[in-house]
């Protein structure tokens, strides 16, 4: 049995990590958030009630289960604290069982600011961002002038520190947005009284992890956003501000690569994106309406309507080389039900006549791609809830095992439907 997982998309996130996060989490002892911040939403059913996470880890739905904010987390200390009485007032406590790193770096009004001043400033480098202050927030990271979780102990410290950060970013408000400046004392106020709530929550978690692993407990890594808006790997710059690829749950959890022992990635049967970017596959029209409709494609997040597209295998593949999946789980099969022929991406066009089989790595050589596709015969009938792959119409089994065929890695898992019940589980690698 596999004990340290990863999970994590492998497109360009709203894969449905979130329930699968969820029913693997069952056993497990801990489940790791290691990037990204608010800017993720999870969608989870549970007894056919909607409940949508962003910074809260998603297993942490499970009595045995803590949840975790590795060091990679950003963490906004005003939507953690609400998230997690918005779950209160829906008979879910969770504050006394999440842990934080002293050295999630924070997430204030300031960078949300920004975030917005950007996106409205220009038409040409617009990402089509969250505006949660996600980006701006990294940025201080490396530019090393960011407050972390653990400056919120020396408040004496933070206010010097606070005072020169807004200093920087009301100068660049002011005379490059051309925007309002942001207020130190509001600021100061919002960071005091939040301080007490999250300090409560401050652990060594490199070193609880280490412990889980010597004492054989299980540990679920749960991915936020995809592997195609990783910084590094993504489709830059129309990505997120962090590692989203498998190698982001070593660097922002504290724990060394060779404790993981098993990496699924997670993708949709067809495609989405939310915001700007290449998008090969995506489709228009008519087809958009049935995949936005019937996959109810709409950010959890930010409520905006996704891009939709038929499912891309050479960005699978490239997703496959940069993750090193141990195994993939297949969602949204239901989704395709009434289409009367499903396609498949298996190739690129480049520049009219080349064929390539792997994607782009360049910004500007993704325009040149074109999606060669293969048909495959729709099924026409139901799949949502179906349990068992035998119970399958054969036309959606051999859409499956072409996929496999195709990319060379099994499907472990396949959702049918939105609840935690609506699962195949094709290899019961985790004794769920
Ligand atoms: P940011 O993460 O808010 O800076 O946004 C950067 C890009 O990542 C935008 O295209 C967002 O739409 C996208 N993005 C961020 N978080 C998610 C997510 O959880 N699902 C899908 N797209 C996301």
């Amino acid at each position: 049995m596999y004990k340290n997982v990863i999970i994590l998309g492998a497109q360009w996130g709203d894969e449905g990590k979130g329930k699968i996060v969820d029913l693997l989490t069952k056993k497990s002892s801990y489940v790791v958030r290691y990037q990204g911040g608010h800017n993720a939403g999870h969608t989870l059913y549970v007894n056919k009630k909607k409940i949508i996470l962003h910074i809260v880890p998603s297993g942490i739905l499970h009595d045995n289960v803590v949840g975790i904010l590795g060091n990679g987390v950003v963490i906004s200390p005003i939507a953690l604290i609400n998230e997690i009485y918005s779950l209160e007032k829906q008979g879910i406590f969770i504050k006394d069982k999440i842990l934080i790193s002293e050295n999630c770096f924070l997430v204030l009004p300031y960078h949300v600011h920004m975030d917005v001043s950007r996106e409205k400033s220009s038409e040409i480098d617009i990402i089509g961002t969250t505006k949660r202050g996600i980006g701006p927030a990294y940025e201080d990271k490396i530019a090393r002038r960011g407050l972390r979780i653990g400056d919120l102990r020396n408040i004496k410290q933070l206010e010097i520190k606070l005072k020169e950060i807004l200093y920087y970013y009301n100068f660049q408000l002011i005379n490059f947005y051309k925007s309002n400046p942001v207020d130190y004392n509001s600021v100061l106020s919002e960071i005091l009284d939040n301080a007490p709530f999250l300090i409560n929550m401050i652990a060594d978690i490199p070193e609880i992890l280490h412990s889980a692993i010597k004492s054989k407990k299980m540990l679920i890594f749960e991915g936020a956003q995809g592997t195609f808006l990783d910084i590094d790997h993504g489709t830059y710059p129309y990505v997120t501000s962090s590692n989203s690829t498998a190698g982001g749950a070593s660097i922002g959890s504290g724990i060394g690569p060779l404790n993981f022992d098993y990496i699924l990635g997670v993708f949709k049967a067809y495609s989405t994106r939310v915001g700007f970017g290449p998008f090969p596959t995506e489709v228009f029209n008519k087809l958009d309406d049935y995949f936005c409709k019937q996959g109810k494609e709409f950010g959890s997040t930010t409520g905006r309507k996704r891009r939709t597209g038929w499912l891309d295998l050479i960005m699978l593949k490239r997703a496959i080389c940069i993750n090193s999946f141990s195994g993939l789980c297949l969602t949204k099969l239901d989704v395709l039900d009434y289409l009367q022929d499903i396609k498949i991406c298996v190739a690129y066009r480049k520049n009219h006549d080349i064929i390539s089989t792997t994607t782009p790595l360049f910004i500007d050589n993704w325009n040149e791609v074109t999606p060669i596709y293969e048909t495959l015969p729709g099924w026409n009938v139901s799949t949502m809830g179906i349990n068992s792959f035998s119970d399958l119409p054969y036309a959606a089994k051999n859409y499956i095992r072409r996929i496999e065929e195709i990319l060379e890695l099994p499907i472990h898992f396949i959702s049918t439907g939105p609840d935690r019940k609506h699962i195949i589980i094709l290899n019961n690698l985790f004794d769920i």
